[in-house]
């Protein structure tokens, strides 16, 4: 009997120091990974895109007016840019002020930080350079790499990046402390194993110019592939869909969008139209999370770009799920 429970306390301390050199492992890699700082360009550009000259001269605008214009016509492409396709308010809160992306232990606690003026946020002192490095690289000011997905804005140009800081420079203030992002046990685990892999990684090249323009908002490939931008981070660079990695472990696998027998071959613009809009497929059957979180942002969308992105949807290759 007493060797029995001998042999099992060895099992057990032996189980108790390989748990506790995996995790001293994968503390140790994922800090590393996280304190890393990452060089990268330094854009700038104006906020808010100003007018063409001809166009002030057409209307006959003083520089006054014609400043005023720009700003109102970059706040209303803005607010439609966050309504319609970027969710920043999923995790920085509906009022901007803060949010939360995942708090779930043991995988950790990543809030969406304070994007006001008001106490707690972080966005005072950011020059466009920042907005840029945060946005469309997922490198903080101070070079480390953020946990931010960033992956699906890494189309967006500068006049779109230009509109949303317009928007945010006047959203009201929020005064909120927001704690830092902090990874549990399981969090550094996937960190340090390479199954989160950070948005900063993804990328690259640091240092390619971005678009300063968007495509013309037309029923074109070009602008469909400019709008399935978003689509990426979820459904894949090619959108064959498949797990979504570093995903929720319950969430579906993504949706197939090619026009391949296991994608979207045989759906018409309207199948399309209502999966988008009233999360029900041609068989009847209902879309599942983390799709429904992208309704709201559809029913916002135009008809011309709603248009646009099956137009490329259509364009592309058939190819196998995943
Ligand atoms: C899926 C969740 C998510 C979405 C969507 C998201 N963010 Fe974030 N964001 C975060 C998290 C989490 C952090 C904290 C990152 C860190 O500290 O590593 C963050 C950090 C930031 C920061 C501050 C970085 C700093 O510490 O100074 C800014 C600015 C920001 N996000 C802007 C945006 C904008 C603009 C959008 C929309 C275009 C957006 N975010 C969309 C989760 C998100
Ligand atoms: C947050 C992740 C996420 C994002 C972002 C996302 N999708 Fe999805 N999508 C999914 C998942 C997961 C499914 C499968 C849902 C299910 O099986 O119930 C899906 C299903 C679909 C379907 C239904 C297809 C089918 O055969 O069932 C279409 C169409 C679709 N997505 C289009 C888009 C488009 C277009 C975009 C970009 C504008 C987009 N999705 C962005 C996760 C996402």
């Amino acid at each position: 009997m007493k060797t029995v429970f001998k042999v099992a306390g060895l099992l057990v301390l032996a189980l108790l120091l390989l748990g506790g050199g995996i995790y001293s492992w994968a503390s140790a890699s994922a800090n590393r990974t996280l304190a890393r700082t990452l060089d990268s360009h330094s854009v700038d550009f104006p906020v808010p895109f100003p007018l063409q000259e001809e166009e002030i001269g057409e209307l006959g605008l003083t520089p006054e007016e014609a400043e005023a214009l720009a700003l109102e016509r970059a706040m209303e492409r803005g607010r439609h840019l966050l309504e319609s396709r970027y969710p920043c308010a999923e995790c920085h809160g509906g009022d901007y002020g803060g949010g939360v992306m995942v708090d779930a232990f043991p995988i950790g606690t990543l809030m969406g930080p304070n994007l006001t003026s008001g106490e707690g946020g972080v966005v005072a002192d950011y020059t466009v350079a920042d907005w840029d490095r945060i946005v469309r690289h997922g490198i903080r000011p101070d070079g480390r790499p953020a946990v931010m997905p960033s992956e699906d804005f890494l189309l967006m140009s500068d006049q779109e990046l230009s509109d949303i800081i317009a928007f945010f420079r006047t959203v009201p203030a929020v005064d909120r402390e927001v704690p830092p992002v902090t990874l549990g046990p399981l969090g550094r685990f996937l960190v340090a194993r390479g199954e989160i892999v950070l948005s900063a990684d993804h990328l690259e090249d640091h240092f390619a110019a971005h678009p300063v323009l968007p495509p013309p908002a037309e029923v074109t490939v070009e602008f469909g592939r400019h709008l399935a931008g978003v689509c990426i981070g979820c459904h894949a660079p090619d959108l064959a869909g498949g797990r979504i990695a570093g995903g929720d472990p319950n969430w579906a696998p993504a949706a197939n969008l090619t026009p391949h027998e296991d994608g979207l071959a045989g759906w018409s613009y309207d199948d399309f139209a209502r999966v988008m809009l009233e999360e029900e497929r041609p068989d009847g059957s209902r879309t599942r999370e983390p799709m429904t979180f992208v309704t709201p942002f559809a029913r916002n969308m135009t008809e011309v770009e709603m248009e646009a992105l099956w137009l490329y949807l259509q364009s592309l290759p058939p190819r196998p799920t995943g």
